[in-house]
């Protein structure tokens, strides 16, 4: 038997370890079942081992999302807590068995509801009037995002009916539905941006947004499960929620009394299919003791209540058969391994790729051609293999190989030392590679030329009009006017964004460039601390890692990049179309390029800074002053006494119209 010693300090490395990789990263890499079943055995192994206990073990903190900075921080009244899990049905009986011995016999009524999956939220309402939104935070503390909430239009701000508590505080899940999600990710998508990983981050990472428009532009709604406070209207939680409900809170019609063992695996069974239609992500059902009295008898253990339990369900998988696996080469020459599909519907969508993630990854699982597949969502936008049923293997099938050579070009592929990627070097042969490049070049983020994506990115290059970066800037009418679907006024489009792209700054070009492992932040880093191109061109290795964030292997990237032929002759191209290559002269510190492009009307009178400095200040980080609302505006400035008609037409676009503070916490945001 292994020694509880170092089993334990191996389970608290790891879950320290998962939870860095969940709340921090946002990059999970097992599912909440695996991570709860370590935290169990965690669990069970410091309970016989009481002697082991550490205040700081994993087992008894709260996950946290404190921290980003920006907002202020309070305590909560009562702490947040959260609540034991199970993922199987007998449990929940086990559990409802336990509660009544507990009662000493009593008859128990529970509460069977959804179990939503998005972020945790208390809000405490003064005399009918919404108070203060916070965070869940640490469980003790969160952050207060009251601005962001009183965005979300589900949530009422003075409350309807009567019977209400003067103070009483409310909690529920701030979720985005999935059209939003999807709605979201697609306009992210669009402008390269990264895509949220799954409704409950998108909803997280909104209401954490410093910009109050920016988060009432994201379609957020809110779902409402518990009332606290000392002079609730009823003596049981369904009585009280079908109350907050008629004060205006969005409370689940699905929220049912159950009264018996049978009848809450019946309720199991049913939502399990009812909750794939609904139009918000629940991951699990949460049954609740109904009487506020039992409720209070029972009390809480450190973690949670001992009167609920959440029940969670099992990630939806679909088993279905590989067709064969191809292999994606991405703008940096990444090979990543796809496996094609017989079609299988998933959560309601139709699947018929998945990613195989790597090399590694695709030999762990073994597959072979033809093998039966279980493909997951897992919360990630593309699907991803699972597991292999190996039990369904067809006889003699062949295991299926990692290519050698890079499928579009058929360089023979190399693998950096310590990475699990294999990567095509031809950089200027291989079309996947080059194609990408263009793209990311033109992308909103970047150089932001209206009127090509992807697909024209595609097109100029297989008629051979672009095949680098710079081509760009040689495009004549003519040109574009050869290719499919392009009129006189697309390709007017085209050429006015290419032009228009000569105003991009400088930190953005970088960006633009496509140097490997030099994303966002650090292009900026970047660009700041060299000032112009030919600065940053001529910096040693050592110059560079002297910059924040710029660590050797980047360091490396930047040098190896401005050694090859190629790139530089691209970067002369540039300058001479008259690309921007330096940072502006004054001011440079200040500057940055947080607002990317957005446009911006002024109006009304400002008390902070005068309309000039506002002008000058939405320059230089960025973003466009523009005379009249359209519906091409992206935010209205208000000052005091911005006049009526401009006001009534921002509203009738839907143009978020923001104040002073809010575009001042805007451009912090980025700095
Ligand atoms: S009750 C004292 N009910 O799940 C316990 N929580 O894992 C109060 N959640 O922190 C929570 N749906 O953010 C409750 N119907 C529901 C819920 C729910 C989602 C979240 C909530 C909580 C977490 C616990």
């Amino acid at each position: 038997m292994t020694d509880p010693v170092q089993r334990i300090a191996q389970l608290r490395r790891e879950l320290n370890d998962h939870n860095h990789r969940y709340y921090v990263l946002n990059e999970p890499s097992i599912s909440d079942r695996e991570f709860d079943t370590l935290m169990h055995e965690l669990e069970a192994l410091e309970k016989a081992h009481p002697e082991l206990d550490d205040p700081l073990s994993p087992t008894h903190r709260v996950g946290s999302d404190l921290g980003r900075g920006g907002f202020t921080q309070v305590a909560h009244i009562h702490p947040m807590l959260s609540l034991a899990n199970t993922y199987s049905p007998d449990e929940v009986d086990q559990w409802l068995e336990r509660t009544r011995t507990a009662l000493m016999g009593e008859d128990v009524t529970i509460v069977g509801e959804l179990k939503f999956d998005g972020t945790g939220i208390s809000l405490i309402y003064e005399h009918g009037r919404l108070a203060r939104a916070v965070t869940r935070g640490d469980g003790t503390r969160g952050d207060d995002v009251t601005a962001n909430v009183k965005t979300i239009r589900s949530i009422p701000l003075e409350l309807r009916g009567t019977g209400w508590p003067e103070l009483f505080e409310i909690r529920g899940e701030i979720v985005m539905p999935w059209a939003e999600f999807e709605r979201l990710n697609a306009e992210r998508a669009f402008n390269e941006e990264p895509l949220f990983a799954n409704p409950r981050n998108a909803a997280a990472g909104t209401l954490k947004t410093l910009s109050p428009a920016e988060v009432a532009r994201r379609g957020l709604d809110a779902c409402f499960y518990y009332l606290l406070g000392d002079n609730l209207p009823c003596a049981t939680h369904y009585d009280n929620m079908q109350a907050a409900r008629s004060w205006g809170f969005k409370v689940s019609s699905a929220m049912t009394r159950l009264h018996s063992v049978e009848e809450a695996d019946a309720f199991i069974r049913r939502m399990d299919t009812e909750r794939r239609s609904l139009p918000v992500a629940t991951d699990g059902l949460v049954f609740k003791v109904d009487s506020l009295r039992q409720q209070l008898n029972l009390g809480f253990t450190a973690k949670s209540p001992r009167w609920a339990i959440a029940y969670k369900f099992a990630a939806e998988r679909a088993r279905t058969r590989l067709r064969f696996v191809s292999f994606d080469v991405g703008r940096m020459g990444t090979v990543t391994p796809v496996a094609n599909l017989e079609p299988v519907l998933l959560s309601g969508t139709v699947v018929r790729r998945a990613s195989l993630h790597n090399e590694d990854i695709m030999r762990q699982l073994d597959v072979h051609e033809s093998d039966m597949l279980y493909v997951e969502k897992g919360g990630e936008i593309i699907p991803k293999i699972v597991d292999v049923d190996t039990s369904a293997r067809v006889e003699g099938a062949a295991p299926v190989r990692f290519v050698s050579h890079c499928p579009a070009c058929g360089a023979p592929l190399v693998r950096v030392e310590g990475e699990a990627a294999w990567v095509c070097p031809d950089k200027w042969g291989c079309e996947p590679q080059i194609v990408g490049r263009i793209e990311h070049f033109v992308g909103r983020r970047m150089m932001n030329i209206d009127g090509i994506g992807g697909e024209t990115a595609a097109q100029l290059y297989a008629a051979g009009l672009v095949r680098g970066i710079a081509d760009l800037y040689d495009l004549t009418e003519a040109d574009l006017l050869r290719l499919d679907g392009f009129g006189p006024r697309s390709a007017q489009r085209v050429l006015d964004g290419v032009r228009a792209s000569l105003s991009v700054p400088f930190e953005r070009v970088v960006y633009a460039l496509s140097i490997p492992n030099v994303g966002e932040t650090t292009a900026r880093k970047i660009a700041r601390t060299a000032g112009s191109l030919d600065r940053l061109m001529a910096m040693s290795e050592a110059e560079l890692t002297a910059i924040e964030d710029v660590g050797p292997r980047i360091a490396a990237g930047i040098v190896e990049y401005f050694a090859v032929p190629a790139n530089r002759e691209a970067v002369e191209r540039l300058r001479a179309a008259g690309v921007c290559m330096e940072m502006p002269p004054s001011d440079s510190a200040a500057a940055s390029d947080v607002l990317g492009g957005r446009s911006f009307v002024i109006s009304g009178v400002f008390e902070l800074h005068s309309r000039d400095e506002y002008k000058a200040m939405i320059e230089s980080h960025g973003g466009r002053n523009v005379g009249s609302i359209s519906k091409k505006t992206d935010f209205v400035l208000a000052g005091s006494n911005m006049g009526p008609a401009k006001l009534e037409k921002a509203q009738k676009l839907g143009i978020p119209v923001i104040g002073e503070s809010e575009f001042l916490s805007m451009l912090q945001e980025g700095q």
